[in-house]
Parts: C-alpha cells; structure tokens; sequence
C-alpha cells in the first residue's frame, strides 16, 4: 500500500490545512468550523439542513467568497454523497490533512423504548458512516504531510451512567471509541493519527428540549464546575489533538467533561 506521506513533516498555525468536518452547521460542529477557520484553515462541512447552512453563510460570506469555507447539503449516511464529498475535496485542495467525525444523532432518549429502527439510524449515522467517510477519505489523506482524524465520541461510552439515556447512542459511541483505537493502530503505518474527543454534556440542538436533564446531569456529573462544557473548550481540544505538539498522540480518547467520566 502506497503511502505519499512525509512522515514527522508537521504544519504551522495558518497554512491552509485542508479540514473536512461533518454535521458543522450547528453545535459542536459550529464551534469546530469557527476555531479552524480562525487558524487560518480551509473549511469543507455539511449537514442534511440547508436552512441550518444558512447560518454559515450569513456568518461567513467573506470566507465563502475566498473559498476558505466550503458548505454542501448532504447526508453522512448517504454513499453517493460521500463520493461527491470527497471528488470536491480533490477538486478543491487536492488532499485532505483533518477529518472530524462531528455530526451524530440521538433518536430516542428512553433506552427501554427504543425501537430496532432507532438503533439501525443511530449506529448508521454514529458510527457506520463515520468509518465509511474515514475509508473514502484515505486516498486524500495519505496525500498529507500530517494526516489526523477526530471522532467525536461521548463519555456515554465508557460506563452505564445514569445521565445516559439512549442505549443505542452509548452503543454507537462505545463502538466508535474501539473503532478509534482499531484504526489508529491500522492507520499508523501510513502516519496518520486518530483520536477520540468525548465531550461532557454541551448544551447544543442534541438535546433537544431537555433542559431539566441538561440541568441535572451538569449538577450531578460535572463534578469540575457544575456548568456545561463551552462549544469553544471542545474546539481548543480538537486544535490540539491535530496539531504538532499531539505527533505522539494517536488511539487516545480525550475527555472534555469536567470529571463526568470520574464517578
Ligand atoms: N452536546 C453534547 O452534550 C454532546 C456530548 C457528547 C457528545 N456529543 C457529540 O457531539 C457531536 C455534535 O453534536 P452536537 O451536540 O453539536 O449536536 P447538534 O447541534 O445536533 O449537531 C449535530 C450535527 O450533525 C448533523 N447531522 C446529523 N445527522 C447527520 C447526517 N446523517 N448527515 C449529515 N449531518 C448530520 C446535524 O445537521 P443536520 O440535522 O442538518 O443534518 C447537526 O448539525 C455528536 O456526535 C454528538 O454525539 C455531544
């Protein structure tokens, strides 16, 4: 298998990385696009709402229009848009240095009542995809100096908590955390790293109305600070994982959580 990587080559701050990011339109998503724009990288983010894309685009014509953000209306599910993804992205820059692993769903927030229906969507979004657009990307990303990949994972993955409600969401992410550390062991001989993020609870669209339980799992979990953990702290985790001081960093998960994950 070939490689085209420069092993221990590394980037600066600035030099127009090459950053595909899924579901970018709102939440974590928006935080991830905002932090590596303003790294001076370029931008490629989707997501199956276009009224949801809009608010990219009001918030940045300017980077649209010198084709540092590229914004397409797609389905992570979806084979046929995965290939268009990724023809855009060599079309645009060629290769690809960063893909995050951002957009993710929870059906249903009752895990004795979720149906097969329920579990099918939420592992074919939470963690089929993502392995998918990981395998389609690999051609562009072994065309980098210094590959890495993000999966946006979930302290739901890693014990039954009681704040965790939907079974098949803990099981998608848990099987995205193995997922993770299978890839960065398969992935290293090509020099591309791959880690996990696993954010405590980020108040974003995910939780829909959930106030009370956002409340609650803050008050119970984030044993830190009691508050919710800011799009812009996930964001400056994410800037590190890919950057060169994190060149030993691959197969790890990295808590964002405030000490969810403690107890
Ligand atoms: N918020 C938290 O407390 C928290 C905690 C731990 C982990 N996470 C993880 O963080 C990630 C981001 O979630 P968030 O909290 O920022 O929620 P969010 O605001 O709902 O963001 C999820 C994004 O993913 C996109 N998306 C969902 N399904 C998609 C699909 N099939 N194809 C393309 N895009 C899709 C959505 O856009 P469309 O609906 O327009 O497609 C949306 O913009 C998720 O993986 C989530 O599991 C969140």
């Amino acid at each position: 298998m070939s490689t085209g990587c420069h092993q221990g080559a590394t980037f600066e701050t600035g030099q127009g990385r090459m950053v595909c990011i899924s579901g970018g339109a709102s939440g974590i998503g928006t935080g991830l696009v905002a932090a590596f724009l303003a790294a001076g990288d370029r931008v490629c983010t989707f997501g199956r709402s276009p009224e949801k894309l809009d608010l990219l685009r009001n918030r940045w014509p300017a980077a649209i229009a010198r084709g540092q953000l590229i914004l397409l209306t797609g389905d992570v599910t979806d084979a046929t848009f995965r290939d268009q993804l990724i023809r855009l992205i060599r079309e645009r820059g060629e290769r690809l240095d960063i893909l995050v692993n951002n957009a993710g769903i929870i059906r249903a927030s009752s895990g004795l009542e979720e149906s097969p229906e329920d579990w099918r969507l939420t592992l074919e979004t939470n963690l089929i995809a993502p392995y998918a657009l990981i395998q389609a990307s690999l051609p562009l990303m072994s065309k980098s100096p210094s590959p890495a990949i993000i999966n946006i994972s979930s302290v739901c993955a890693q014990q039954p908590f009681d704040t965790c409600t939907s079974m098949a969401y803990s099981a998608s992410k848990a099987g995205l955390d193995v997922m993770t550390r299978r890839l960065a062991l398969a992935l290293a001989p090509r020099g591309i790293r791959v880690n996990g993020l696993a954010p405590g609870v980020v108040v974003t669209d995910i939780w829909g109305e959930e106030t009370e339980l956002i409340a609650a799992t803050v008050a119970k979990r984030h044993v830190l600070h009691h508050r919710a953990i800011k799009v812009e702290e996930i964001a400056a985790a994410a800037l590190f994982l890919v950057s060169a001081e994190a060149g030993s960093i691959t197969g790890s998960i990295l808590n964002v959580d405030a000490g969810y994950t403690l107890g």
